[in-house]
């Protein structure tokens, strides 16, 4: 392991998640916007931040809050102005921090020019930016690719007699990587922006964009048997993304993250080693599927803690050995919050966040905080169907039923696994609609609001928010955060996860209850041995009042969580 393998600043850094509609609005149009952002920036400053990643500001119709891009070089009104844009990289700029933005180029929004005029006939020159097939020998859809929002992956276009692909809404069109064009444009986009000043990029769901060209139907023999064998890692989707390094990211030294739907560590350390020259890191969800029963989101079952823990494990040491980098995170805004989901938001909300950010930031990758993380927010309370807002939800909400679920039983499913869950309203103080706007919010804001809120934690010293900027800041003073190998310690305990991360000269160790009982954890005599010599020690951070000596035996309270560090 040498010095240099690991000399990226970014390696250091913590990356903060904005989803500028919910993040703090400043017309009172009840939408957060880019000058609500520049307004906080000196809270995520004093936090540590040095990385903010924007979503999409783009113009969209906004059928998938922005992810349905209609022109990929001018910003959203809703949102505010190019200058508000252009103000907010300066004010990033002055304090040192970067901007991340988000590029959505699998496909665009049906209300995109490119798409416009695709769709204005067979032999428009923009026909082969998309994907569009003759019906099937039955006259029916091309094939039996499923969207991952619900229904068929095709559309039809009366005026052609053809479909096209969609992989997500039927709002967004794929785009048709095989065609240079597209590339050469995607790429024009992209230098638009790093020339206007953008550090970096996060790449959504750019392992789907090279298609298996045969179209094949999915025999169902890998689940989920929707198609998706057929696009993700695709053919030729590592010399595509060689392209946007060689002529963007190479030449600008960008930062960038690649969203990876259903991958696999073989790619992601393919995506993420530097000497490939495609991404710094990547985004997979393995870790986060733990509660799907067969694969299935829209099922409900208790989260498979050991499935959990053994698929960190992989990726920590998988990821190391190969020379990739992990991006490192529990939430965002197309999950439930995890304190909700994997511990206890009530009774132990406090414990449990400081549990689940201590567990994370111990290992090897970058992490990313997303908005309300860093104050404990839990999914809100839902009262009624009539309060969710993402297109995703709506479809299954009306799928679940077409498959005989009653609504009680499809809301009740919606309220653990809906996007909505993490996409509430930033809870800035305890005025009205959590300050959050002067308006009526796009949607609710949780009420617990007056309780939970940055006023709050940034005025208590042993806040959810003080436990974060304590870790952010830990990263950037030791090295083994960085560069330290990954060792398991609680040999499938069912309460503990426990690691060790080891380097030259320090080590780190992180012990975690998942549980909400007292108990005793005793590391194995092997895994006791392995840890060597430990009389350099020292607590650098924990979520209780005692401040425990490390010892093969531990007294842990409920959600207790502890990390040492060891200088050898
Ligand atoms: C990514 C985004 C998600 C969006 C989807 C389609 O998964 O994170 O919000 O709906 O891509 O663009």
């Amino acid at each position: 392991m040498t010095q240099t393998r690991y000399s990226e600043w970014w390696r250091r850094s913590t990356v903060y998640q904005v989803y500028p509609k919910s993040f703090k609005d400043t017309t009172g149009n009840g939408t957060g916007d880019i000058k609500g952002l520049t307004e906080k920036l000196d809270y995520l400053q004093e936090l540590g931040i040095d990385i903010v990643w924007l979503q999409p500001v783009y113009v969209s119709p906004q059928y998938d809050n922005g992810y349905d891009v209609a022109d990929y070089e001018a910003i959203n009104p809703d949102f505010g102005t190019m200058e508000d844009f252009d103000e907010l990289v300066q004010e990033l700029h002055r304090r040192g921090m970067k901007l991340m933005t988000d590029i959505v180029v699998n496909h665009t929004s049906v209300e995109h020019e490119w798409f416009k005029q695709a769709s204005s006939g067979k032999d428009n020159p923009y026909r082969d930016y998309y994907i569009w097939k003759d019906p099937g020998p039955d006259g029916g859809l091309p094939n039996n690719w499923q969207s991952k929002f619900g229904g068929p992956a095709w559309q039809f276009d009366e005026a052609s007699g053809q479909y096209f692909l969609t992989l997500y809404d039927k709002t967004q069109a794929d785009l048709n990587w095989e065609n240079e064009k597209v590339r050469r444009a995607v790429n024009d986009m992209m230098l638009f922006w790093a020339k206007k000043g953008v550090d970096g990029f996060r790449m959504d769901v750019i392992n789907v964009i090279s298609k298996d060209q045969r179209f094949p139907d999915d025999d169902g023999s890998v689940p989920p048997g929707d198609g998706r064998k057929f696009y993700t890692d695709g053919p030729r989707v590592h010399e595509f993304i060689k392209a946007m390094y060689d002529e963007v990211f190479g030449p600008y030294e960008m930062v960038t993250v690649g969203e990876m739907s259903s991958t696999t560590l073989e790619h992601c350390i393919r995506y993420s080693s530097p000497e490939e020259r495609e991404f710094s890191m990547t985004f997979n969800f393995h870790h986060l599927k733990v509660d799907y029963p067969n694969g299935q989101k829209w099922e409900l079952m208790p989260y498979d803690f050991e499935a959990m823990k053994r698929l960190f494990t992989q990726w920590q040491t998988g990821m190391q050995q190969g020379g990739g980098w992990n991006a490192l995170f529990f939430n965002n805004h197309d999950q439930p919050r995890a304190i909700s989901r994997f511990t206890d938001d009530k009774a132990y909300r406090v414990e449990s966040a400081k549990l689940l950010a201590t567990t994370l930031h111990g290992m090897q990758g970058t992490p990313y905080v997303y908005q309300g993380e860093e104050i404990g927010m839990p999914n809100p309370i839902w009262k009624g169907i009539e309060e969710f807002r993402d297109i995703e939800s709506l479809n299954m909400y009306r799928i679940l039923q077409e498959q005989g679920k009653n609504p009680g039983t499809a809301q009740s499913i919606l309220q653990e696994r809906s996007r909505d869950n993490s996409r509430t309203p930033m809870q800035w103080d305890d005025s009205p609609n959590a300050g959050f706007t002067t308006g009526t919010p796009w949607i609710k804001v949780d009420e617990r609001y007056p309780d939970i809120n940055v006023q709050k934690e940034l005025a208590d010293p042993g806040s959810i928010l003080h436990h974060y900027r304590r870790l952010i800041a830990l990263r950037k003073e030791h090295d083994v955060f960085v560069e330290g190998s990954f060792i398991r310690l609680d040999e499938a305990h069912p309460e503990v996860f426990a690691y060790a991360r080891q380097a030259e000269g320090a080590a780190l160790v992180v012990v975690s209850n998942f549980s909400g009982k007292e108990i005793t954890f005793r590391f194995g005599d092997k895994q006791w041995a392995e840890l060597g010599e430990r009389s350099g020690q020292q607590l650098l951070i924990g979520n209780t009042a005692e401040a425990p000596v490390l010892a093969q035996e531990l007294p842990l309270s409920p959600y207790a969580s502890y990390m040492w560090l060891i200088r050898k």
